[in-house]
């Protein structure tokens, strides 16, 4: 049957990225307290899930380094869970001690951006995971799995999305609760993002599959649209659109959050953020990064609170 326009959740999970996936490239490096503010800050949107850091190799992301203090100084609110990024069983014991509620484990589709990102092939990156995997389940913290470059590489061009579907496979099959599907360099459009999802939800459950799309290319609201009707319940996002991939030159942040949350209000798609305090933190946390507040939404609602202009209720 034809897809129809009505065909969308009632409800979708917002995992906002913004202080891991987008302070992570952030040229200017933000100090403990601004990091910890911004966590504050998106937990109250109404947010519940809240990428707060990563246990990395702090030679190759020091933008993270401080990820163990970030997550001891946050006011933690209770139903919100605070996620970091773990690449390793080293990186699961610091993630586990700064009591992380989740960790996500990354691989890639590609293996030259395995080995850039993280130092090893693709296989050798699964065998590196079952010990964390492993270990998080025995202290009964869920495991996130992303996959990087599943519509494109920064170093080998195109990808197959039939690879994306197996290693997706292999990622859910070791235990991983849900699957992130990464357009790492923003470069997927709408159809690819359709073929990449038919693909992977047949060896996937697709309420297992989120989407995560760096918007580098001004696709990523159009690929999330395509990717919940066809099922997808889980979109990726980061405040004010931050970051980049350090280890994907001249790709862009996340779609911005603002962005998803304006779209997803007005068409009736329930996500339970607080549009006006989620811009306003938007705005902020450009100005302290120094940076252009890169989300349209964001930037048109936060200049209508500062003229104190009447607010039409998600407009
Ligand atoms: P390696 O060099 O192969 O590892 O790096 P190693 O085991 O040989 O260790 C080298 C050094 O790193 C040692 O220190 C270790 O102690 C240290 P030294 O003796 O040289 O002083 N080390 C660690 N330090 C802290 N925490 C750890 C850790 N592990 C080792 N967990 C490694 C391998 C994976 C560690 C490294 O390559 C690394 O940290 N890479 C991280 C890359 C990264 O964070 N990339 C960005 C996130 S991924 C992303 O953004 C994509 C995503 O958003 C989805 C998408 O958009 O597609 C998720
Ligand atoms: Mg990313």
């Amino acid at each position: 049957m034809p897809l129809q326009l009505t065909d969308f959740p009632k409800k979708v999970k917002i995992v906002e990225v913004g202080a891991r996936d987008g302070l992570q490239n952030e040229s200017h490096i933000l100090d403990i307290s601004a990091k910890i503010a911004l966590i504050n800050r998106l937990a109250q949107t109404g947010l519940h899930y809240i990428e707060a850091g990563a246990f990395v190799s702090p030679k190759k992301i020091p933008q993270m380094a401080d990820s163990a203090q970030v997550l001891a100084g946050i006011e933690r609110i209770k139903n919100v869970h605070y996620m970091a990024l773990v690449p390793n069983l080293m990186g699961f014991e610091a993630a586990s001690a700064a009591k992380a509620d989740e960790i996500a484990i990354f691989a890639a589709a590609s293996e030259t951006f395995s080995k850039r990102n993280i130092n090893c092939s693709i296989e050798e990156s699964f065998e590196r995971f079952k010990p964390v995997i492993q270990a998080a389940k025995q202290a009964k913290i869920p495991v996130r799995g992303y996959l990087s470059c599943v519509l494109g590489c920064p170093y080998e061009g195109e990808i197959s999305v039939q690879k994306v579907a197996i290693l997706s496979k292999k990622l859910w099959d070791m235990g991983c609760y849900e699957i992130s599907l990464g357009d790492t360099i923003g470069v997927g459009v709408a159809s690819q993002t359709y073929q990449l999802i038919q693909e992977v939800r047949n060896l996937v459950p697709i309420e297992k599959i989120a989407v995560h799309f760096h918007d580098t290319y001004g696709q990523a609201l159009a690929n999330i649209i395509v990717a919940m009707q066809l099922g997808v319940t889980v979109i990726d996002s980061s405040v004010a659109g931050l970051g980049g991939c350090p280890y994907a030159e001249g790709a862009s942040g996340n779609v911005a959050t603002e962005d998803v949350v304006y779209a997803l209000n007005k068409m009736g798609i329930q996500t339970g953020v607080d549009l006006n305090l989620l811009s306003l933190t938007g705005q902020w946390i450009s100005k302290v990064c120094k940076r252009p507040h890169l989300s349209k939404v964001g930037q048109v609602i936060a200049s209508k609170i500062a003229a104190n202009k009447p607010l039409v209720p998600n407009f």
